[in-house]
Formats: C-alpha cells, structure tokens, sequence
C-alpha cells in the first residue's frame, strides 16, 4: 500500500514495542523465579513452581515459585525480625528509601511496562502511560507521607507486620497501592502477587536490592490462593489487605474474624456510568470507552452498567456502536492497540458464560464485526442492551469489556437504579449542569465519583468502596490510617470482664427490695418508647445486690423494629453539620440540668464517685462531638490534572453499637455521640449492668430536638442482640465494645453482608481519659470519604 492510499484509509501500520530488554530480563533470570524473602532469593521448600503465560499468545514466559505454608512463614518471620528496625528509623530515613524506589520506577519505567503487557496483556499505552507512571507516583506521594508522619499522625504506630494479597488486573499499581503507604507508615510487608503476573513484583524485589532496602521490610512469597490463605492465616500477622473478589474478601473476613488482625478489602464492583441528556455525548462516549474497555474490562471500577436518558439512549447507542466498532484489537504490544487480551483462559471462559446467561435472560447482544487473534485469550468488545435491572450482568461483576446498557427517565430513577446493587465502588455522571451532577454524586452509593470523566486516580485521593465493595480506602491521609493504630490502644490490657455486681443473699433482698421496685424503663425505638415485643424484662440490681429496677428485655423484632425507624431518619442524615451541632449541646444542656438525679441513680451500680464522673466528663464528651460536628469535614485535593477532587466526609448510614458495660453512660456517649454527630442513625444497646441509664437517655434525647428514629435504644443481652445487628443488611455498621468474644462474633455473624465493624478487640478504653477515648479515631470510623472528581478547563 502507499503512503497516499494509507493516508486515504488512515489505516494504522504495526507500531510493536520491542521487548528486547524484558525478554533478556527473564533470560538473565534463566526464566525461573524463587521467592524475595529477607533481601535475597530463595528456593520454594516444597511447592514446586507454576508458569505464567503471555495471554496474547499462550506461551510460558516463565516458571515461579509455589508458595507453601512454610514459604509464607519464611517471609512472615524475616518481616517480623526487620520491623523493630524499620520502625526506629527517622521519618527522613524511611522517607528517603521511598523516595529511591519512586526514581528507581522511572528509570527502568519502559521495562516494567514491557513486562507488565507481556505478563498480563494489557495494551503497552495503558502500562507506559498509566500503570507505571500511577506508580512511580504513588512512591513519591508515599516518600512525602513518611517525611510528615510524625507531625501529621502524632500519637499513631504502625500496626507491624502486613499482609497483602493483590490481584492481576494492575499488578505493580496494586503493589504500589499497597507497599508505599505500608512503609511510610513503619509495616513491614509480605505481599503476595497474583498468580496469573507475578513478573512485576518480581523486578520490583531487584528495586528493593538496588536501593538496598533494609532485608525483611519488603518480602515477596508467589503463589496461588493456597499461598495468599496461609499468609491469611498466619498467627504472626497484625494486618491483612487485600484487594480481589468479594468472594475470596469473604473468606478472609471468615478467617481473621477471630484474631486481632486488621484487615481492609477492595473488592469488585458494578459501577454506574450515568448519561443525562444534557451530556456532551462526544466527550460522553470518549469517557465510555475508558470507562469498560480500559483494560479489556478487568477494572474493579469499570463503568459497567450504562445508565442512559432515555430520550437521547437511541443517539447515544448509535454513537458507542460506531466508537465500538473503530477500537482496535490485537498484540498489546502493539502502540496503536485498544484492546488486548483476556488475562487468562479461565477468566474468558468466566466472561463467555455471564455473556451467554445474560442473553439467555433477555438482553440483547451487539459486538463489532472484528476479527480477533487467531492466538491469545481475546473477546471483542460488546454492548448488552435491553437488560433488566435484575438480570445476572446488570448484578454480577463481569471483569471483561462487556458493557450493559438501561435507561431511566428522571434523575431520581437513575439515582435508584445506580445504587440498586450490592456494591458501591465507583460512579460517573455525565450532564452539562452542574446541579445535576453534583446532586446526584451526592446521594450515589460510591466511594469515588467522576463527573464528565471516568477512571482518574491519584496517589492523593482515596480510593474503596462503600458496601460490598469493601471498606477501607487506598491513597490519601485516609489510605496512610489503615496501616496505623493509635498508640494507646496498641498497648492496651485486654478487659477484664467486669465485676458482676454480688449476689445478694435473701434476708438482705428481702429487706433491701421493702421499698417497691423503683424504675421500670422502656425500650426506644422511632422517638417513642415501645415495650419489648417478649413481654419480658430483666431485673437489674444494684452493687449491693438491692434491686433497682427492671429493663425490657429486647429481642430480634425489637431490632428489627428499631432498624427501620433509623432507615426513616432521613431528616437527620440530612441535617446541616450546624444544626446537628446545635442538637448535640442542647443535650448536653439537658444532661447538666439533670446531672444530680441521673448521677444518684448510676451511683447505685457504680458507686458515687465513678458516677459522678461519668456524668460531667460525660457533658464534656457531647461538647467535644458537637463541637466536631462542623470540623469534621473533607478535603480538596489537587491531583495532577486538570481536576480537583473534592474529599467529602460522609455518614455511613445506619449505625448499631454494643455499649461497653463497664461505664453505662459515658461508655454510651463516647460511641453514640461521634456516630450521631457525622449523621448516623444509631441502635445502640446499652451496658447489661445497667440497661436503665435507657429511661434517663430517652428523657435526654426527646428534650433535645433530636428527629425521631436517629438514636434508638434497645435494652437486652448483648450478645444475643449483636448477632440480628450483624445479620441485618440494613445496618451499615456495627460498633462492637464489649469482650473478646464479642468481638469475634460482630466480624464473623456479618461475613455474608461484609458491614463495617469497629471493635475494641476486647481490650479495655480508659472512658475517662479523653485523649484515648474521644476524637479523631472514633470519627475516622463514623465516616467514609467519598471523592468526587470535577475536571475544569476547556
Ligand atoms: P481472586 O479474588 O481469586 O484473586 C485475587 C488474589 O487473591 C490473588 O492473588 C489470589 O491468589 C488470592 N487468593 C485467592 N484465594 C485466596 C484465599 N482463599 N485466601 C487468600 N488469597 C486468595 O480473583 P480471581 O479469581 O483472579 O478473579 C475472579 C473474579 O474476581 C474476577 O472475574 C473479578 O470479577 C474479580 N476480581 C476483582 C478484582 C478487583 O480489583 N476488585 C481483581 C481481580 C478479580
């Protein structure tokens, strides 16, 4: 062909990436990897190794070690040995080994691009234009935190040795993601790659070599999922992160629930890709191409589900299927390609399937008539339309470039179709208003949004999910939070189970009972008191044995009951942070008034002096949240683009909190007042020692202003109780502070849902001292962030 006859086609020629310097890489390695344990290279002890394959071609690039147990423990012990050290090291130090792991990235950026391709498939303009720049990136934004640390996270520690488990959608990003903020923070880590690309972490351990990384701060043990669960399981772990499925997320919650361990998850996600007719529907279908065929679909956060106007859904199709049908498939090494492989032969067999139920189920499917390799794992890209709301792709996380096309009629429907799905990773909304699209980033269910753009990351801005896309978030001040503990509670002595109060002999109950039974209180449930659904009711007694009165004993329909009037506490979440302000020191207003009655009745089971003190440093504590209320708030971050990214602080919804028993008012004050403070709703179940403080509670609120429903009280046996908390999938979060196996059981009953739980780990909390137990650590878990996106410029 000519030039002039190519320039009348604009036809692309091959414009291949050589892979010369990545293929002598591995030939220098004689293509077989051994784990990165303790600054060298060791030999699996028994797993034998695995290949991993160039899905373009199915060709072996390389054989790499299966981790065992005994690999795992290797890493784990070499982590454990180096963690004194690392952690004794000044900010500046930390901060320079992260500073020459960023340099270290850029200058050897165009083999770690090759090998990424080469190992998972995506384009080469993806891996040398994002991947590995997002990295290096990431370890400079890192490299700053470390430098900061002491100022900015004063009273924080490390949590010690890290667990992580990435997967093979961005396998060095997903490294990044997970060493920089783990170092800065003084963790050491054992990470495991996933099995389908291992190559990058492996060049990455020689980074470590070369910028001579203390040995055992970074080990790295390859594997499968066998690998990744005894590193999961290990005893000597402090904390575990994980990014992958939401079925493999379940079973590591399912293992950790009964240790101390730490544990954030990033899992899948269906996201919304919301069109308003108002869009730029040029830009809209540019933002689209990046938003599902971005690495061939396998993005957590792939705008999965098109959400489209109805009255420009026909327009707009029109435009994807001519856009779909110029992308370009092929060898991803090639710079003009779009659209690479499949990672593997099992993922695109997983791909074929859901396609093919879909169909089966109604929709309709659209594919360019391209041809693909005749080699290598490909799918072409493809437009599902016609699907319901309910059908397995509209629910189910695909992971390939498969996009599923509904439409909606008003903002409001698009909202509740957005959020009509158990995940909540990310959003994009489209619409020339800007009134709309903020409007309804707000009341998505999503820990990003991107309005008129679509997968934008930074190393400044938090990244995770809402639901069960997971908790915790990655990037930012909040990512740096996961991988620290606050000092004090670190340390501190695990509760002793709290003195039940001596049993009385019957002489002494008989004359101490003479005065009739002095309060019988109800439980609290929508702004009203409500009697138990059982009929029953508990006695509680006083130190002395004498009885002091009767709390209703609560069951499964009185929490059932007490969920759906915080559901409908709709006012409340929508309040302003001064209005909540304003309710929280009237009720302390209310709380001084009444502090002599309230404080006698609690001297009965605490004694005079605790009781007192409860009650004034109980005062001081809503002081404290109201004052936060209006403080607590967000950020702008300035991200490397033309964008900002607005970091709000949201409530997490619906809030159920076991009260410690051990300080019935001011345990209760110290976790209802920071959740109610950032707009939760709340059930909380007050201290079994004693469940009346519930009468003097109801009497505070109900003079207070506080809308019905926001704080609802339901008196019972907390470890009964906790368990219908954890089950419900309309509690968003569970606080649990009670014992050990409390705390256990608030993790493992809510496995299937995945909520937040905040515990303290059956350790005790001094209530009264409130540099331990106020502030930021408490409303750090009362909130998520969401960032939303908003690009400026022409
Ligand atoms: P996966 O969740 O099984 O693998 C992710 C990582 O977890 C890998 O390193 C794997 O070896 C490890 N792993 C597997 N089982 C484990 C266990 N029991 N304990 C500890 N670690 C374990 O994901 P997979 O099978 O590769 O992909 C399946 C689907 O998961 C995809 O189709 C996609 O829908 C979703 N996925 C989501 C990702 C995300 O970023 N949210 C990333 C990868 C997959």
């Amino acid at each position: 062909m000519s030039i002039a006859e190519k320039f009348a086609t604009m036809e692309y020629g091959p414009a291949p990436e050589d892979p010369k310097e990545a293929t002598a890489w591995l030939d220098r390695h004689e293509r077989c990897f051994a784990h990165f344990i303790n600054g060298t290279w060791q030999k699996p002890s028994a797993g034998g190794y695995f290949d991993t394959v160039d899905p373009s071609t199915g060709e072996k690039l390389a054989s790499v070690a299966q981790g065992s147990a005994a690999d795992v423990d290797a890493g784990v012990k070499a982590a454990r040995a180096a963690s004194p050290k690392w952690q004794a090291l000044t900010p500046h130090a930390r901060a320079r080994y992260l500073y020459a792991i960023a340099r270290q990235v850029q200058k050897h950026s165009r083999l770690f691009a090759v090998l990424e391709t080469m190992d998972n498939g995506k384009p080469i303009r993806e891996s040398r234009d994002i991947d590995i720049p997002l990295v290096a990136r990431h370890f400079y934004h890192h490299a700053g935190w470390a430098q900061l640390l002491e100022q900015e996270f004063p009273e924080y520690v490390a949590c010690g040795v890290v667990g992580q488990i990435i997967p093979w959608n961005f396998p060095l990003l997903m490294l990044a993601w997970k060493i920089a903020p783990a170092l800065a923070t003084g963790n050491t880590v054992v990470l495991k790659p996933a099995e389908f690309t291992p190559l990058t972490a492996l060049l990455f351990a020689e980074i470590c070599q070369e910028v001579a990384l203390p040995a055992g701060v970074v080990n790295i043990v390859t594997g499968d999922g066998s690998t990744g669960e005894a590193l999961v399981k290990h005893p000597d772990v402090d904390k575990i992160a994980f990014t992958g499925s939401t079925e493999v997320g379940r079973a590591i919650r399912a293992a950790t629930a009964a240790s101390h361990k730490r544990l954030s998850l990033e899992l899948g996600g269906k996201s919304p890709f919301i069109v308003f007719e108002d869009a730029d529907l040029d830009s809209t279908v540019e933002g689209l191409v990046d938003g599902i065929w971005f690495n061939q679909g396998q993005v957590c956060c792939a705008g999965s589900r098109l959400l489209v106007q109805e009255s420009i859904a026909e327009v707009l199709i029109a435009k994807v299927r001519d856009r779909m049908s110029s992308l370009r498939i092929g060898p991803p090494l090639d710079k003009a390609i779009d659209i690479g492989p499949i990672v593997a032969r099992v993922q695109l067999d997983r791909i074929r399937r859901l396609v093919d139920q879909g169909v089966a189920e109604g929709a309709t499917c659209w594919q360019p008539q391209v041809a693909l390799p005749s080699l290598g794992f490909y799918y072409p890209p493809t437009l599902l339309s016609n699907v319901h709301p309910t059908s397995i792709v509209a629910q189910q996380e695909i992971f390939g470039p498969v996009l599923a096309t509904m439409t909606f009629r008003t903002p409001k429907e698009a909202v509740e179709l957005a959020n009509n799905t158990v995940y909540g990773l990310a959003a994009c909304v489209w619409s020339e208003s800007i009134n709309v699209a903020l409007h309804t980033a707000a009341q998505l269910k999503a820990g990003v949004v991107w309005v008129n753009c679509t997968n934008l990351f930074d190393a400044s801005c938090g990244f995770g999910g809402y639901r069960e896309s997971g908790y915790g978030r990655e990037g930012g001040r909040e990512g740096l939070i996961e991988y620290l503990e606050p000092k004090w509670f670190k340390s501190a002595p695990t509760l002793r189970a709290a003195k039940a109060p001596e049993p009385a002999g019957s002489e002494q109950l008989a004359e101490s009972s003479a005065p009739a039974i002095d309060r019988t209180v109800k439980l609290y449930i929508g702004g009203k008191q409500a009697r138990p659904d059982s009929g029953y009711s508990m006695e509680v007694r006083g130190a002395d044995g004498r009885l002091l009165g009767e709390a209703p004993l609560g069951n499964r329909k009185d929490i059932r009951n007490a969920v759906e009037a915080a559901r409908k506490a709709e006012s409340w979440a929508k309040a302003t942070a001064h209005t909540r302000a304003q309710v929280l020191y009237y009720s302390a207003e209310n709380l001084s008034q009444r502090r002599d009655e309230i404080a006698q009745r609690l001297a009965a089971v605490v004694g005079e002096k605790q009781a007192a003190a409860e009650v004034q440093i109980g005062i001081e504590r809503i002081f404290s949240y109201a004052a936060w209320a209006d403080k607590f708030d967000g950020a702008v971050h300035n991200p490397p683009l033309r964008s900002i990214a607005i970091a709000m602080h949201e409530a997490i919804g619906t809030v159920g909190i076991i009260c410690p028993t051990e300080a019935p008012l001011l345990g209760f004050l110290s976790l209802v007042m920071p959740a109610l403070a950032m707009g939760n709703a709340i059930i909380a179940i007050p201290s079994e020692q004693y469940p009346l403080i519930t009468g003097d509670l109801y009497q505070l609120f109900d003079t207070s202003d506080l809308p019905g429903g926001a704080v609802n009280i339901v008196s019972g046996y907390a470890s009964q109780l906790l368990k219908t908390l954890a089950e419900h999938d309309d509690v968003d979060a569970l606080w649990c502070f009670g014992d050990e196996s409390q705390a256990a059981a608030a993790k493992s009953v809510s496995i299937g849902n995945l909520k937040q739980v905040f515990t303290n780990e059956g350790r005790a909390i001094d209530w009264f001292n409130p540099k331990v137990a106020e502030g930021r650590w408490f409303l750090e878990h009362a909130t998520q962030v969401k960032n939303i996106w908003v690009p400026y410029g022409e």
